[in-house]
């Protein structure tokens, strides 16, 4: 049989086949394949860049032939670690970034991802050299909005440029410690026939990149554009080579925005830093409480305060919702800023527990500020916005709900009840209801606040009475 001479690769999952295909099988993407030559591949495959980086992706786990060790006895490695000027981002990074780490920073267009990168390059361009190539922008533009942001210094260097060997190549002229791309998806290594933003290229120029960081020590900042799903757009690999992967949250429309680590190989995954974008940039908010409650519009059914952990802060927010009559066969659900899934199980819980009708009505749930609240902590106010949305009764302006809804609707115990409660008192809520079981577990007395122990459901039924 003749071999073919071209295959088709999906460019979200790097996914293979001889035929093209409508619906990658493997990751489920439509319209993904793309024709690539096979000598292409296999050059790819054999070329320097990637050899070479296929070793700095792996170096970490060389073949060393050394003896297994006690793990009492391997060494702390201490990480060195530079302060990007961004307190909020540090805290994301885990304390600052580290040297010689790769950092890949996501989010839809214009949320703010070149503004962060421009504003941490002028921080660190104090302290060491910094190199930020962009593959978007006109060095016009990049000047304009370093006005605005009023940046300057010797030691930043601009660069307009999308081959990946002159990257290199400029990265081996100036030494830069700190390199930023901007983005991954716009950079192509001319060797390789496919186009740029298709997985081979992003994945080679990141493997290029990394192979640079990794080898010489330097910081790699890279600017990673997200798909319509909300993924980082080209293959998943590129989160499984960088050492964190940053989110941005939040929505474009409004002006706070929020960054996350998905990933971090020197920190923890569960701090949030908190943005607001001015008309001098994005400038850190240390209390996103104040932030997320303010312009609460007051006495309106369906809104309910609540206090979830995020890292290790504790941070209250507004939900709201909403609950009319349905008018089609099957209710209607929305949610924004909570699971899906988890407003379906309260829905029911409420349904079953509470004989509520929920089931003739449609349902829209949103998390005011753009805040995504992963925690179970958030059921109980969840719970509550929609039952005060249904009968349209207004919950007290000063009342905060925290618990998990269980099946049976109890209501079950959280963590950190002390440290979220005394951040509701800090923001003058008044009436705070909290599990029966954190009750029991941990007395607390706070002068002006009241506390309500709620042990099911059905304990906070008085509040609609
Ligand atoms: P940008 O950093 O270009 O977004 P991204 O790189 O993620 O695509 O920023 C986009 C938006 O931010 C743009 O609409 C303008 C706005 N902006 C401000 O509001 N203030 C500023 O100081 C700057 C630089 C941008
Ligand atoms: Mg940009």
């Amino acid at each position: 049989m003749k071999a073919p001479k071209s295959i088709y690769v999906c460019t979200e999952c790097d996914y293979q086949s001889t035929k093209w295909m409508g619906k990658c099988p493997s990751c489920g993407a439509w319209n993904t394949f793309e024709e690539q030559e096979i000598s292409d591949l296999d050059s790819a495959d054999k070329g320097p860049g990637r050899a070479a980086a296929r070793h700095a992706l792996f170096s970490t786990a060389v073949d060393t032939g050394a003896d297994a060790v006690v793990i009492d006895d391997l060494e702390m490695p201490s990480y060195m670690r530079t302060e990007t000027g961004l307190g909020e981002l540090d805290r994301v990074l885990g304390g600052g970034l580290v040297l010689g780490s790769v950092v890949l920073l996501s989010g839809e267009p214009g949320i703010g991802k070149s503004t962060m990168l421009m504003q941490v390059s002028a921080t660190l361009g104090k302290s060491c050299r910094v190199l930020y190539v962009s593959g978007e922008e006109s060095q016009g533009q990049l000047k304009l909005r370093a006005k605005r942001l009023d940046i300057h210094g010797a030691n930043l260097y601009l660069c307009i440029e999308t081959n990946i060997r002159n990257i290199i190549k400029q990265t081996d002229k100036l030494k830069p410690n700190v390199l930023i791309v901007d983005s991954i998806q716009t950079i192509y290594n001319d060797e390789i026939n496919s186009a740029p933003g298709s997985v081979t290229q992003v994945k080679e120029a990141a493997m290029a990149l990394i192979h640079k960081a990794k080898n010489e020590g330097i910081s790699v900042l890279l600017v990673g554009h997200v798909n319509k799903e909300g993924g980082i757009a080209g293959p998943k690999v590129l989160e499984h080579m960088v050492d964190a992967v940053i989110y941005f949250e939040g929505e474009r429309q409004q002006t706070y925005r929020i960054i996350r680590a998905i990933k971090n190989r020197y920190g923890s995954t569960n701090e949030i830093g908190v943005f607001e974008m001015t008309d001098t940039g994005l400038s850190e908010v240390e209390n996103p409480s104040e932030m997320l409650l303010s312009g609460r519009p007051q006495g309106i059914s369906g809104n309910c305060a609540v206090c979830v952990i995020e890292g290790s802060r504790p941070i209250v927010a507004e939900i709201q919702a909403l609950v009319t009559q349905t008018f089609f066969p099957s209710p209607r659900r929305s949610s924004t800023g909570i699971d899906y899934n988890r407003l379906q199980m309260i829905l029911a819980v409420l349904e079953k527990r509470l004989g509520l009708r929920f089931s003739a009505n449609d349902a829209y749930l949103n998390v005011i500020g753009g805040l995504r609240l992963d925690e179970p902590a958030a059921d109980l106010a969840v719970a509550l916005s929609l039952i005060s949305s249904l009968k349209d009764k207004v919950l007290p302006d000063d009342m905060v709900a925290i618990g998990e809804l269980g099946l049976a609707g109890e209501v079950r115990a959280v963590g950190g009840i002390e440290q979220r409660v005394r951040e509701c008192a800090r923001l003058g809520f008044s009436r705070i209801v909290i599990p029966k079981k954190n009750a029991e577990m941990k007395p607390m007395h706070i002068a002006g606040v009241e506390l309500f122990a709620a042990g099911s459901i059905y304990d906070t039924i008085s509040f609609f009475a």
